[in-house]
């Protein structure tokens, strides 16, 4: 999609459809309804917005059939609630004029207030916005979607708003890139061509890009991840992704799960909980989109993603529960349920990366519990630290981003849930507060390490189209993550 600016306003755009915002609480309500008719005639969208019970509530919108003085064929009236901050407007707009106008091919906007922040969240909504995963639809053209897009009452004159484009693009586009591998079936995603997308990726955009293979992983002492490993027919990978600027002062390790498919190993997952696990690769998805957004977007900030990938099947060879295996930091592990795989791969490559890159920050982000959904709902994800000021950036990234997270507590007196009476820890805590003892579970693996933990098992991939997220793959946690390294100093 080609975006560009235009001092026209909206009354003057020859575009197929063109957005404009209407806020719902009444006299802003009537005023903005008033400010189209001017243009379309009196009496024209009023009724309308009754019929259709069009209140301007929150990304609510009603298109309608341009008439008077306007030249466009469509006009779309998106609501934008009580929101007043510029730039989430501007995302709301863009965001629902691309996924609304499907069978249109030129498309025209006007944003409330034009900044160089506004700008950049329109386009980043108008590129999320028009995603699609099509790779597997013969058919790809019939819901191509826009292929231009003007924003109004901007002109290129204006300071950074050509800049502001360009980085709306490359952030959507790291987000859909990570879409794409969670929706990409597992039977053609698997460890080895999700290496092979990471390393094309990586040459594109001049990083380096380092893959493991099993052998290489057998020699680093990565035990636990081995164990996921041997009931399926696919090797392993390790991926590790780097961006290194000239003079960055900080360094920030991000760790992605990386299952690329999760039948529960021989403690086998029922049918109807099996169904989507193609998506139990999605943290790792996130990982490198962050790192290919940090890239594009030139962040001074080092940047590095490390992925341990495998499938957990039920081959001949599966780990059982009862096996202990020691990791990689040292302690031994007994399994004890294989589904909950997740945390033995994040283990290994916890400490890996600890230990070898030694980050000022440490961020893991996994689909890594049911039980996180049972607490938090199928849309938010579960942030873990001990460490405040990293919690409170984080989470205030993630509004300005639209992501939610909840922080959850590292709760010492569960710890005791994961002893084991044979080896040094068990891996699951039991029943209640799986989610916690999941992150407790890890944190054994950190080194001491400034670390959060990321489960983001309901927001990575849902059932339908919900706010900011696509039906199925969202590429959730990219666009907090690109912020908050846009906020480091
Ligand atoms: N990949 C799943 C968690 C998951 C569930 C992600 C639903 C996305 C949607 C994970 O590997 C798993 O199976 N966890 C088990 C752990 C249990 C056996 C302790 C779970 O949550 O049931
Ligand atoms: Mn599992
Ligand atoms: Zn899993």
């Amino acid at each position: 999609m080609k975006i560009s600016l235009s001092a026209a306003t909206f009354d003057k755009s020859a575009a197929d459809i063109v957005a404009v915002a209407v806020p719902s609480a009444k006299t802003k309500f009537n005023k903005a309804i008033g400010q189209i008719e001017a243009v379309t005639g009196k009496g024209t969208i009023k009724p309308l917005t009754i019929d259709e019970r069009f209140e301007g509530k929150a990304s609510q919108t009603l298109k309608v059939a341009a008439g008077g003085r306007a030249k466009a064929r469509w006009l779309l009236l998106v609501g934008i609630g009580e929101e007043s901050d510029p730039q989430k407007v501007a995302w709301t707009l863009g965001h629902s004029l691309a996924s609304a106008a499907r069978a249109q091919k030129t498309a025209a906007v006007e944003l409330p207030k034009v900044t160089v922040k506004s700008v950049r969240a329109v386009s980043q909504g108008l590129i999320a916005g028009a995603y699609r995963y099509v790779e597997y639809k013969s058919d790809k053209k019939s819901s191509a979607g826009l292929t231009s897009a003007v924003i109004l009452k901007a002109s290129k004159a204006q300071r950074g708003l050509v800049a502001a484009i360009k980085a709306g693009r490359s952030l959507a586009e790291s987000v859909n890139f990570a879409r794409d591998l969670v929706n990409r079936p597992p039977n053609d995603l698997n460890p080895i061509t999700l290496a092979r997308a990471a390393s094309s990726e990586s040459r594109k955009l001049g990083l380096t890009c380092s893959v493991w293979n099993k052998a290489r992983i057998k020699k680093e002492g990565m035990n636990l991840l081995l164990a996921v490993n041997a009931g399926s027919a696919i090797e392993p990978r390790v991926i590790h992704v780097t961006y290194k600027p000239r003079g960055a002062k900080k360094k920030v390790a991000f760790v992605g799960k990386g299952l690329t498919f999760d039948a529960g190993g021989l403690c086998i997952k029922p049918a109807g909980s099996m169904i989507d696990m193609k998506c139990d690769m999605a943290g790792a998805a996130a990982t490198l989109g962050i790192v290919f957004a940090a890239a594009r977007l030139k962040l001074p900030v080092e940047v590095h993603a490390v992925v341990g990938s495998t499938e957990n099947m039920t081959g001949s060879k599966a780990y059982r529960p009862g096996d202990i295996y020691k990791s990689l930091q040292g302690k031994t592990v007994e399994v004890i349920n294989t589904d909950a795989e997740g945390r033995l791969v994040l283990a290994d490559v916890l400490t890996w990366t600890a230990r070898k890159l030694k980050p000022d920050v440490m961020i893991d982000h996994a689909t890594l519990t049911g039980a996180c959904m049972v607490a938090l709902g199928p849309w938010r994800a579960a942030l873990y630290t001990d460490h405040d000021s990293l919690a409170k950036n984080y989470l205030a990234a993630a509004e300005i981003e639209g992501e939610a997270f909840w922080r959850m507590p590292l709760d010492e007196d569960l710890k005791s849930k994961l002893k084991s009476p044979i080896a040094d820890l068990k891996h699951i805590g039991g029943r209640y507060g799986g989610s916690i003892t999941a992150a407790l579970f890890l944190e054994e693996f950190t080194e001491e390490m400034k670390w959060m933990h990321l489960d983001i098992a309901g927001p990575a991939f849902v059932e339908s189209a919900h706010g900011r997220l696509p039906k199925g793959g969202t590429g959730f946690g990219v666009a907090t993550g690109v912020r908050f390294l846009e906020n480091l100093r």
